[in-house]
């Protein structure tokens, strides 16, 4: 209780991004994106004295400025008349007429929103100078040639091979309802782990966390519910620390559960599951602090609120240290990562497997008090953005070498075919100050501005890697 009379309520600035000037973006966007150029090269220069290599890296490569550009996405609508009924019938829910369409398994525009397997990106297969481009939405295979099974997932930096790990549900089994008033679901089949030198081309490692087949009490028994898996890496006791949303089919379990391996492509052995500090947890993810304490973020109290605390020093378990976040705002699917000492959060709105608007928060303590900046969504146009491009957040991944660089992670959820769900990355990025005064009162600092960058195909630019 004591934790609950610390707690101060964030001043939770909503700025709406309905409400951005997008009309003088492309003149702003220009002069940001020469900012940024320019902040690279001074950091760049500063870090290596004589950079120059860095410095000819930035330069020469106009893709980080490429990537700010904005990029716009016509979707044209079916006139209102020749819209499907389903989706017309999907109005009184509130949603876009653009979030209709996308739900309605029937919509002309299905290939647009889940391009079919012809323009599937294969990286073994790649057609002239499209390697390492991403396509966000597009299937994307393995170097088997298989869609890649990573949804809600998370990556690890590997420092000891240098190797990312990508972790997610793996989904490839049929969609179904358990009951008729049951959200769409697939029985849990395991954590998916691939592997990657170059965050582009990825490697099955297999199921890592596999379903309890015969074991109906076990948490990972298949008909219960196992989401977003995170794992990171504890330097004390030189484990690999997975913490998973655990639930049963009707998420009223509402727990987070652990599992450990000694290496980073498993097989991971399951702990089990607790309600942290005592309270639901849903959608979850764990961050790993510069200092090597790491935290669980979850939301609780029915989706209300989102809860942070730090973990053991083991990360097997959290310590009696807990902060209420966005009470009453229903966040779901946060994502952290930090920059220059201050800690962002991407999180979503609560509307089961439909898209909704994203909003970015920031903190200069990890607990708080966070502040709510607004949508980070750039480009596409304002029905994509609201929607955060048709997707939801899982992860945010820092870019080595490009400092404010990061790789946001979506899923694009497909509730008919959930393994047929796909991957939404773009390139994050932290720059100039936010587009919103908040109030200044608080004595907290301008926050920079996170921006989220539209790109029908985009690629990491050239001699982003620290090794070849
Ligand atoms: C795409 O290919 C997979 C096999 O790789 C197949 O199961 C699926 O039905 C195909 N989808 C379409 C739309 O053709
Ligand atoms: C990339 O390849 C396509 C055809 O494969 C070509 O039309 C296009 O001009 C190429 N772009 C660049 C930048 O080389
Ligand atoms: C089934 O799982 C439960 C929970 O993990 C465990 O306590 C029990 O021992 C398991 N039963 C068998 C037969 O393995
Ligand atoms: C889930 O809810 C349905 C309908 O309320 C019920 O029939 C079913 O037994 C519940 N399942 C679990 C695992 O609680």
């Amino acid at each position: 209780m004591r934790m609950r009379n610390l707690y101060r309520k964030p001043t939770a600035l909503r700025c709406n991004a309905g409400s951005r000037c997008y009309s003088t973006s492309a003149v702003i966007w220009s002069l940001l994106g020469c900012l940024l150029l320019f902040h690279l090269y001074s950091n760049v220069h500063h870090k290596h004295g004589e950079g120059r290599e860095v410095q000819l890296r930035v330069t020469n490569h106009p893709q980080l400025h490429e990537l700010q550009q904005v990029e716009g996405e016509i979707i044209q609508l079916p006139p209102k008349g020749k819209r499907s009924p389903r989706a017309a019938k999907r109005r009184h829910k509130r949603v876009t007429p653009l979030v209709d369409e996308f739900l309605d398994e029937d919509s002309r525009l299905r290939h647009v929103f889940f391009p079919g397997n012809k323009s599937a990106i294969h990286p073994m297969r790649v057609t002239g100078n499209d390697s390492y481009y991403y396509y966000p939405g597009r299937i994307w295979l393995d170097t088997d040639g298989n869609p890649i099974q990573a949804h809600g997932g998370g990556i690890l930096y590997d420092e000891r091979s240098h190797t990312y790990y990508w972790y997610g549900e793996y989904k490839d089994g049929p969609t179904y309802h358990a009951h008729k008033r049951a959200s769409a679901r697939v029985d849990i089949i395991g954590v998916g782990c691939y592997s990657s030198k170059d965050l582009w081309s990825w490697k099955n490692e297999g199921i890592v966390l596999a379903a309890e087949e015969s074991n109906v009490t076990h948490d990972l028994y298949k008909t219960n519910v196992l989401e977003r898996p995170k794992v990171i890496y504890n330097e004390k006791i030189r484990k690999y620390v997975m913490w998973m949303h655990i639930d049963d089919a009707n998420y009223t379990k509402a727990s987070v559960g652990t599992a450990i391996s000694d290496t980073p492509d498993g097989p991971f052995e399951y702990l089990g599951s607790q309600r942290p500090h005592g309270y639901e947890s849903r959608d979850m993810t764990v961050f790993k602090d510069e200092d090597g304490v790491a935290y669980l973020i979850y939301s609780s109290e029915e989706n209300n609120v989102l809860h942070i605390g730090p973990l053991t020093e083991d990360y097997l378990n959290v310590i009696p240290v807990m902060r209420r976040l966005f009470v009453g705002q229903r966040r779901e699917a946060p994502a952290v990562f930090k920059h220059q000492g201050t800690y962002y959060m991407i999180t979503s709105g609560c509307t089961g497997w439909a898209p909704n608007e994203a909003l970015v928060h920031a903190a200069e303590s990890i607990l708080g008090p966070w502040e709510t900046m607004g949508n980070p969504c750039v480009g596409g146009n304002k029905m994509f953005r609201i929607a955060t491009f048709l997707a939801q957040s899982t992860f945010v991944l820092p870019l080595p070498g490009f400092p404010g660089s990061f790789i946001f992670m979506a899923d694009r959820w497909n509730p008919a075919n959930l393994r047929d769900s796909r991957y939404v990355w773009l390139p994050l990025i932290v720059e100039g100050p936010a587009d919103h005064a908040l109030e200044y009162s608080s004595g907290l600092p301008l926050w920079s501005r996170v921006s989220i960058y539209w790109h029908r195909k985009w690629r990491l630019p050239q001699g982003w890697s620290t090794f070849k």
